[in-house]
């Protein structure tokens, strides 16, 4: 039988959805406590979604891997994806440290893409999470891959995707290059945000 129409692939594809809908509203949560306490909101945007089948099915033929139900679990760790877009720099190793110190989500794995950039030049923190989602008679585990980052490393990351999406193979090595150059760019933009954001805050300068 089709894939799509079989029960284990609904059951595990709403067990995703459900560790997204947690996942969301223990951040609101999350959020909405640091800012009563620390009187500042860290987060631009955040953006979540579960990837169509399309894109699932994409990735593992990428990979090398048939279009099973165990090799979307073992394989596909972004299925859920889940993305924080922070002001300043201070701001994302703040939340990657709530976020660790919540309890209820175990960290799978964590990788610092901002002190040890992708060789694209792509940036970011990452930490795959571990969500509970509570079903009837048991609680599950379901991995969620957070994103966190500043505003000028999802622009870089935004428009490579662009760039990427738009080419049949990979970037061409001139591009490429200067991609990386882009993004080395927005670290220093990164870094010069902070120092006015550290100058503004020690000084309490208003408008
Ligand atoms: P996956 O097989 O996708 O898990 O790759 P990985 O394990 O090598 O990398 P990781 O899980 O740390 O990051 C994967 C995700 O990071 C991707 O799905 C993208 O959202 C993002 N990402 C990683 N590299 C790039 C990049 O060069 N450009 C952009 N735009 N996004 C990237
Ligand atoms: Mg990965």
């Amino acid at each position: 039988m089709e894939l799509e129409k079989r029960k284990n692939f609904k059951e595990m594809m709403l067990k995703y959805q459900f560790a997204k809908k947690r996942l969301e509203t223990e951040m609101e949560i999350l959020l909405q406590e640091y800012e009563l306490s620390y009187g500042y909101n860290p987060v631009e945007h955040i953006k979540s979604r579960v990837k169509t089948m399309d894109s699932i099915r994409k990735k593992l033929t990428r990979k090398g891997y048939k279009v099973t139900i165990d090799n979307i679990l073992r394989h596909v760790h972004d299925v859920v994806g889940f993305r924080i877009v922070c002001s300043f720099l201070s701001d994302v190793y703040d939340l990657v440290e709530i976020i660790k110190s919540y309890q209820q989500f175990i960290i799978k794995e964590e990788n610092d893409y901002i002190k040890k950039p992708k060789d694209s030049g792509y940036m970011s923190y990452h930490l795959n999470l571990l969500v509970p989602i509570h079903l009837f008679n048991q609680t599950e585990y379901i991995e969620v891959e957070v994103q966190i980052r500043t505003v000028a490393m999802d622009c870089w990351a935004s428009l490579d995707h662009k760039l990427r999406y738009k080419l049949p193979k990979k970037l061409p090595l001139a591009l490429e290059q200067e991609m990386i150059h882009c993004s080395t760019e927005m670290m220093k933009i990164d870094a010069k945000m902070q120092e006015l954001y550290k100058i503004v805050k020690k000084n309490k300068i208003r408008e």
